[in-house]
């Protein structure tokens, strides 16, 4: 079985940085994990600590939960991460001005042969990565929620990303048992700008009253094989998520990602998916 011998660095223990610093932490790495205070560190740890409950209750895991726990470290500075740490990765929220803070103030923290990596789903990687020193250090390496079952790692390559770091990131992804594929920088990257499309299309069939909402999500379930509906899939990500992903796309790419209005009125209206409990459909607690 794959270890991760190194030491790893995330910065933004949400939803998906604590499924992240779970996954390497799981593999042996020592995971510093950097929010934003105290109290955001403490419930990240409890974030990662539930992570590893339901991996230890499905069988996933070869270790104690308090073993693996035991080896993430809890910081609320980028400074505080390890100098030797071979990646970080940062999954704050899908900001670019935040983004490019917290990963200025980690390259400055870590070695220059540390990796420095974005979990955005639709930021230009060329935009990040020219904030920094050096962004030949610098990819994207888009996982996907939840973080532990998920097979896929989008790997994106800015212009100026270097082989060996590409090649390092590959590594990285294949020891955690992932597969991997490697998208060119550019607007939504593959899974965000086809996932986005159905999902906008759906909405607009809706709005057109072409079906209801599980007729659409069956559809596609049953007719195309789909593991779940383009409908479904939004109220997952959320509303306010993929409203945010459109928008960009629309500015970018053009008309057809132009966000529908159900998607906004639905926004406005505090209806964003699973977690608020409802979006297209409604979700029990
Ligand atoms: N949720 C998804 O389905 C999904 C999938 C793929 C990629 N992404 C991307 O991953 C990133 C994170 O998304 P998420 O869903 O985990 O968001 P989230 O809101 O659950 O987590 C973000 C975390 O960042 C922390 N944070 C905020 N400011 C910080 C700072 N200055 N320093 C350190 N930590 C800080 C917050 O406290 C929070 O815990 C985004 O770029 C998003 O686009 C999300």
């Amino acid at each position: 079985m794959n270890r991760i011998d190194e030491p790893i660095g995330v910065i933004g223990g949400g939803r998906m940085g604590a499924g992240i610093a779970q996954v390497f932490a799981a593999m042996g790495a020592e995971v510093t994990v950097v929010e934003g205070d105290a109290a955001a560190a403490e419930a990240a740890r409890e974030r990662i600590r539930g992570g590893l409950d339901r991996a230890a209750e499905r069988g996933k895991l070869t270790e104690p939960v308090a073993d693996v726990l035991a080896r993430v470290r809890l910081g609320t500075d980028p400074a505080e991460l390890p100098a030797g740490a071979a990646l970080v990765v940062e999954a704050v929220p899908e900001r670019a001005d935040l983004k490019v803070a917290v990963l200025t103030a980690a390259e400055r923290a870590v070695s220059p042969e540390t990796v420095l990596a974005t979990n955005t789903s639709s930021l230009s990687i060329g935009e990040l990565g020219a904030a920094l020193a050096s962004p030949r250090r610098f990819l994207g390496m888009h996982f996907f929620n939840p973080v532990p079952a998920s097979k896929l790692v989008e790997l994106v390559l800015g212009e100026r990303t270097a082989d060996d770091v590409r090649d390092r990131a590959l590594g990285w992804v294949r020891a955690l048992g992932k597969t991997e594929v490697v998208v060119r920088d550019s607007p939504g990257f593959a899974t965000s700008r086809l996932g986005v499309l159905l999902g906008l299309e759906a909405i607009r069939m809706l709005e057109e009253g072409v079906a209801d909402a599980t007729s659409i999500d069956t559809a596609m379930e049953l007719g195309y094989r789909h593991p779940m509906g383009p409908l479904r899939s939004t109220d997952l990500v959320g509303l306010d998520v993929r409203l945010a992903i459109a928008e960009y796309l629309h500015r970018t790419l053009g008309e057809r990602f132009a966000p529908p209005r159900l998607l906004r009125e639905k926004v406005e209206r505090g209806e964003l998916g699973r977690k608020t409990g409802r979006g297209f459909h409604t979700w029990p607690d």
